[in-house]
């Protein structure tokens, strides 16, 4: 079960040492500009993912002055995890006190949705982010997907690596096509496996939120729907060599997500777009625990920036029905007291200069 009973945070960005003691429904964070709200949820999403939502380096992530950070989080059922992540001694990672050499288990006992102001990126941005998206969602639900997954990056690499050399081995090359072929298509049967479930509940969920009939959401598998990947990889040698790197495959599948004949992004307001994103995320959330009786963790930074307060509302009234902990954040905690139903029971935790007090619960 993913909650969060206790969670310390050493050294993150301006956090040098917090304790709080979360409630296992909604957690309001407030506190000013620059206080350290975002950073406590960074510190969350850090230790289910390995990395923070906002920078791709660890450097800016550590607190100035300090050579490492710790997170630590005991769960619901026992269950603890721990992270310290060192500049120069890379990371340990624990699970119940075991060292873990990959986040494949941590992740799962932590399934982690974030919804910020970068959320609209997952419309907008690039391909990568969708693919995320979807493999978000497949890695919960399917547990063959990660083994799969790791499979086929190890023989992309393998093969990226044959294509830039002066002589192509072809031997070797058509070795890791077979196994990259074979694990291509047990991924793709994945994605596909899982949007048909998906997309009826987003359906649902989606005019909760918003009125979108024209929209579709289309899954591109990374190469000709009428062929094998076997035989897409041979028609696509040339264009490989030329580029030095594998142009088809489960790594350039894509969502096409569209209102009528246009790119969402390019129609729907900042605001709308935020409302279809948040409705795909707690869909998402939503089959998880259907299929798996597992509740997600929701990060919710910064709600109010895009969104008027009928919509607040609205997005708080389908995440609390999710009956899942969320931590959010805002600059006055009186701007969420509307949003919830009355019998909602929440945390509330107010950072100042990076020092967190909980200001009890209700
Ligand atoms: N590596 C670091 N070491 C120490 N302080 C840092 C580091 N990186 C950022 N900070 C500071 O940490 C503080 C907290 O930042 P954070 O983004 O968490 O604030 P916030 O409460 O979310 O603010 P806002 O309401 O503006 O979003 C800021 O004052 C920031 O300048
Ligand atoms: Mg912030």
């Amino acid at each position: 079960m993913a909650t969060i009973r206790r969670l310390d945070i050493l050294r993150i960005r301006n956090l040098s040492e917090v304790q709080i003691r979360p409630v296992n429904t909604v957690n309001i964070i407030s506190g000013n500009n620059g206080s350290g709200k975002t950073s406590l949820l960074e510190a969350i999403y850090m230790l289910g993912l390995g990395r923070s939502f906002r920078s791709q380096k660890l450097e800016p992530v550590i607190s100035t002055d300090s050579d490492d950070c710790v997170i630590f989080a005991e769960l619901q059922d026992g269950i603890s995890i721990g992270l310290n992540k060192s500049r120069k001694k890379g990371h340990i990672l624990k699970l119940l006190g075991e060292r873990q050499k990959s986040w494949v288990e941590t992740a799962r006992q932590l399934p982690m949705q974030i919804i910020n102001s970068d959320s609209f990126l997952l419309l907008e941005g690039s391909p990568k982010i969708r693919r995320r998206f979807l493999d978000w969602g497949v890695f919960h639900v399917e547990h063959e997907f990660a083994q799969a997954w790791r499979k086929a990056t190890k023989c992309l690499a393998q093969r990226n690596l044959l294509l830039k050399q002066r002589r192509l081995d072809r031997m070797q090359l058509c070795a890791w096509d077979e196994e990259f072929a074979t694990q291509g298509e047990l991924i793709d049967g994945f994605r596909q496996q899982y949007l048909s479930q998906f997309l009826p509940i987003l359906n649902t969920a989606l005019p909760r939120l918003i009125d979108l009939p024209d929209l579709s959401i289309q899954y591109e598998r990374g190469w000709d729907n009428g062929l094998g990947l076997k035989e897409s990889l041979v028609s696509s040698l040339e264009r490989d060599i030329k580029y030095g790197a594998t142009q088809v495959g489960p790594h350039r599948a894509d969502l096409s997500i569209k209102i009528g004949r246009h790119g969402a992004s390019e129609v729907l307001s900042r605001g709308q777009q935020k409302l279809l994103v948040s409705a795909m995320k707690i869909a998402q959330s939503q089959l998880l625990f259907s299929l798996t009786d597992e509740k997600g963790l929701y990060l919710i930074d910064d709600l109010p920036s895009e969104l008027d307060a009928a919509n607040r509302v609205l997005i708080c009234r389908l995440l609390e029905e999710l009956d899942c902990q969320i931590f959010i954040t805002c600059v006055d905690a009186g701007e969420l007291e509307k949003c919830w139903s009355a019998d909602v029971s929440s945390g509330k935790f107010h950072v100042e200069h990076g020092k967190i007090v909980g200001l009890g619960n209700s």
